[in-house]
């Protein structure tokens, strides 16, 4: 698996590979988890020369990256790995666009706004849902809030992705539940987005076609070490699809319900996804045939099989949510237009009112 400005490493035991890809002082930025499960411990036993940031947290914030930026700065590395989920990817990311030209995550708020070259970036996902490994985008939070701020530069794309599936293992069913279902989420709707192209929609459908006959297996927790690397390549072909398409209105719905509600990325996704695809049906229901006969239908049938609970949402507090999904950037690449209003029928619909 290739693309052109990334070599993408995909198979079992591959992190062991990591050494052939660096070189001189190699900072690994990764969480406490990650740490616990001894990942951290294996990539650096394969380095000479290595140093260790773990302090990344979910939703990672302007202040966490310029912590790490300023780990980076002390100790002087050669490479950067992100070695976790989108966190962790996301917090390297950001790290290399404040390293290489100084000043606060916002300055670079959008796209192409890096100042410099980069540092070598390395991915080395541990979750098979975000796709971060194939994005130029690090995705952050402003301090202080939920919102999202996505920087992005092809200069931050990773140099080298390795996915292996051992390293998948650790992963608690829920987190590997929802970060599957994530992924199949970017699939779907990356494979209609109205800025798509026949490449991006090539790998929107390569993603499906790697994830959708395991997915059952990953949210029942009976996946083989093969299921859990089809999910890893289908999650970063994903991963690419967005890059070149970007997404939808699940995405966009769902960012306010994590803000306001706590919900999980891909929970709350999930809980908006079949809406929104109904919604979609009128302008793209051939190209849901085209993936599956029954496209909807199957992955309403997921929420249950995932067994995730429904989301809560107060219904004074529609409106409020509507409104903030009608601003989410990622809502005007929807294949069907929606305003204010739209929104706020698809939060009904999703949660069951009339
Ligand atoms: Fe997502």
């Amino acid at each position: 698996m290739t693309s052109p400005s990334q070599i993408i490493i995909h198979r079992p035991g591959s992190l062991g590979e990591l050494h052939k890809h660096v070189s001189g002082k190699v900072l690994i930025v990764t969480d406490p988890g990650i740490v616990e499960a001894g990942h951290v411990d294996r990539a650096a036993a394969l380095l000479e020369d290595v140093v260790v940031f773990d302090q990344v947290r979910e939703n990672p914030t302007e202040s966490d990256v310029a912590q790490c930026a300023q780990f980076a700065r002390v100790t002087s590395p050669d490479c950067i790995v992100g070695l976790g989920g989108g966190s962790s990817m996301d917090t390297a990311k950001g790290a290399l666009f404040l390293l290489s030209g100084g000043g606060v995550m916002s300055d670079y708020q959008g796209h192409g706004k890096a100042k410099g070259p980069m540092l070598p970036f390395i991915a080395i996902p541990t979750t098979a849902g975000t796709g971060s490994e194939c994005q130029s985008y690090a995705v952050l939070c402003r301090d202080g809030s939920h919102e999202k701020m996505a920087c992005g530069d092809p200069r931050a794309m990773a140099k080298v992705v390795i996915l292996d599936p051992e390293l998948t293992e650790s992963m608690p069913l829920q987190v590997a539940r929802l970060t599957a279902l994530d992924a199949l989420s970017h699939s779907l709707e990356s494979a209609v987005s109205n800025n798509g192209t026949d490449k991006s929609r090539g790998l929107s459908f390569q993603a499906f076609g790697s994830i959708e006959p395991v997915i059952e297996l990953i949210l029942k927790g009976e996946g083989s070490l093969e299921d859990r690397n089809r999910m890893l390549v289908g999650s970063a072909f994903a991963g690419s699809a967005i890059e070149a398409s970007m997404l939808g209105a699940a995405h966009a719905a769902a960012n306010p319900l994590t803000a306001h509600f706590d919900v999980v990325h891909g929970h709350a996704v999930m809980s908006m996804l079949p809406s929104v695809m109904r919604w979609n049906a009128r302008v793209v229901g051939c190209v849901y045939d085209e993936l599956k006969p029954g496209l909807i239908d199957w992955v309403e049938s997921l929420y249950e099989l995932a067994e995730l609970p429904p989301v809560e949402v107060p219904s004074e507090m529609i409106a409020q949510l509507a409104t903030e999904a009608a601003k989410q950037w990622t809502g005007q690449f929807n294949p069907r237009p929606l305003a204010v209003m739209d929104f706020e029928g698809l939060y009904r619909r999703a949660f069951g009112e009339s």
